[in-house]
């Protein structure tokens, strides 16, 4: 029996800025703060701040101390987005995804059996898109930033010249995922190896001698370095010797582009996240306008029907994605109609809080007519209110593996993110067709979500998270868990998470739910899986009366606590 319960305008339980009594507390701050996933990178955020940076500054600073200290995802040969919100309240997003090369083609990644050949697409030369970050960071700091080039770069570049001690996260990284990629290149094991031929440790130090050098040429001669100068020839070289396409002509055209964010309103708030080339922001919106028609929180976080709704959602958001969203430039995304409040009561009314759909029985929505495992989030907010939020990366852990003739930087493997084949999944199991297939000078569909939340007026939650396809529910639940179920930052980071993509079905959970709940979700037609951990987010909230508390989120190996 459809049993819809519409929103029967019971209170969500008050927001909670993290009292005494809560089990997991924020770390609080009266001026500024930066979350991201390195204990380094975090304090050249928080020196900028203190220097009279605004949090442009600091963000664009901490992106390059990542490219030093997280080579898992942080970088200077990939791409991504910042979402940024000023103390004025105009909210923007700049993107730097990175774009497929001039000579990239729609079957480029199909072996000779016409099969996608996931290799090519992750691991080869061809896999890298023409990199986008340090445009990106140009854009954003000469537009929003108050501090020169030179001056948010200098850490990176005395972070990589005096190099850094390894730390548990990047030793084990490179023992799980770098040993994969990055052997095969000489460029890269010269990095990561030691002369011994062993694989760094915890406690090496991790000196980048050549990063350093391309980060002092792009210090001082600007963005020109990496896109016409010296470092160009480089990447251009290393691409035209082993096989890979970007030539000069497209790292010299390469654009960082400023967008207007994907914006809903969620019981109250004002949500801001990023548009199409990501998928982010009108998949967060969609589904929270679903979400909008049922009373989560009298089912209360963790019960077996919250997740149910929260899951069959998901479910009509990932099958649209699959068959809408591409690159703005080259296909028309009909964000109006997926982010519509109608549309989403349509998909509601849908939604059966006791029995799940297949699959298989939802395919992507016919709209109305329109009008018109590696990743890295930060985020940062500064004494006067203004909010940033950065999820960049290589796409998974280390990217390709190449690293650029004697630049020191490690190419990505973006080009994965397109469809290489309408049906057939990528690396994160997301499917696609034409409005992604690979073509020249497009941008690979992401799930990257930076998102800004907005209560009164005032900036309230800066979050967003890595973990490919379940970026997008990451970032939904930490905005349910704070509106909904009135947790605070900390303890919204550190709920366990579930996530369901449409194909494949499953509904995937972290350890930490009650096996009651998950009888029950199975009862209900779930196919409950248990997995590893999802997402990383970095969060900050501002409290109304402009008390800062941030949270990073526990699933990645930290080595902040010693012992010995
Ligand atoms: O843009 C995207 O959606 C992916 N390339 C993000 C990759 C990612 O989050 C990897 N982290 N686990």
């Amino acid at each position: 029996m459809m049993s819809l319960c519409l929103t029967a305008g019971a209170a969500p339980p008050p927001v909670s800025y993290g009292v005494e009594t809560d089990i997991y507390h924020p770390v609080r701050a009266e001026h500024g703060m930066v979350a991201t996933v390195d204990a380094l990178a975090t304090q050249v955020g928080v020196d900028i701040l203190k220097q009279g940076g605004n949090a442009v500054d600091a963000a664009v600073a901490v992106g390059y101390a990542l490219a030093v200290t997280h080579p898992q995802a942080g970088n200077l040969g990939g791409g991504g987005f910042m979402l940024l919100r000023t103390k004025d309240g105009k909210t923007t997003a700049i993107d730097f995804r990175e774009m497929a090369p001039e000579k990239a083609s729609r079957d480029m990644f199909l072996d000779q059996q016409g099969n996608a050949d996931s290799k090519k697409s992750l691991t080869s030369p061809l896999a890298s898109g023409t990199p986008g970050t340090v445009a990106g960071f140009s854009l954003a700091l000469e537009k929003y930033g108050t501090m020169p080039l030179n001056k948010v770069i200098q850490p990176a570049f005395k972070l990589a010249r005096e190099g850094y001690i390894v730390n548990e996260a990047l030793a084990d990284d490179l023992k799980q995922y770098g040993s994969e990629v990055l052997p095969s290149h000489e460029n890269s094991r010269a990095i990561f190896w030691k002369k011994d031929g062993s694989l760094l440790q915890k406690g090496d130090r991790l000196i980048q001698a050549n990063l350093a050098k391309s980060l002092e040429l792009i210090a001082e001669n600007g963005p020109d370095a990496f896109y016409k100068g010296p470092i160009a020839d480089q990447i251009a070289e290393e691409m035209a010797k082993s096989g890979g396409l970007i030539s000069k002509a497209d790292l010299a055209n390469y654009k960082a582009v400023e967008r207007k964010p994907i914006s809903g309103e969620y019981r109250g708030y004002e949500v801001y996240s990023m548009p199409p080339p990501s998928s982010g922001g009108i998949h967060i919106v969609q589904i929270l306008n679903i979400l909008e028609n049922f009373d989560l929180a009298k089912y209360g976080f963790g019960s077996a029907d919250a997740m149910q709704l929260v899951a069959e959602a998901e479910k009509y958001a990932y099958a649209d994605r699959s068959e809408y969203l591409g690159d703005p430039d080259f296909v028309k995304v009909p964000w109006q109609a997926l982010t519509s409040k109608a549309y989403a009561k349509s998909l509601a009314e849908k939604i059966d809080v006791n029995k799940a759909r297949p699959s298989s029985d939802i395919k992507p929505g016919r709209l109305a007519p329109y009008e018109s495992n590696q990743t890295t989030h930060f985020s940062v907010v500064d004494k006067d209110g203004n909010a940033v939020a950065v999820t960049y990366t290589l796409n998974t852990n280390f990217g390709s593996g190449i690293v650029a003739g004697n630049t020191g930087i490690l190419m990505n493997n973006q080009m994965d993110d397109f469809s290489a084949k309408p049906g057939v999944p990528n690396v994160y199991g997301l499917v696609g067709g034409d409005a992604n297939a690979v073509g020249p000078h497009k941008r690979p569909l992401s799930s990257m979500s930076p998102t800004i939340v907005v209560k009164d007026g005032k900036t309230w939650l800066v979050t967003g998270s890595p973990g490919g396809s379940r970026i997008i529910t990451t970032v939904l639940q930490m905005v349910i868990n704070t509106i909904d179920f009135g947790m605070n930052v900390a303890e919204a980071t550190n709920a366990p998470r579930f996530h369901h993509q449409w194909l494949l079905d499953e509904l995937r959970v972290e350890k930490g739910f009650s096996p009651d709940t998950l009888k029950l979700l199975g009862e209900k037609g779930q196919k409950v899986v248990v997995k590893e951990a999802m997402g990383s987010t970095q969060s900050i909230m501002i409290a109304p009366d402009g008390k800062l508390y941030g949270a990073s989120d526990p699933r990645t190996v930290e080595d902040l606590t010693e012992g010995y």
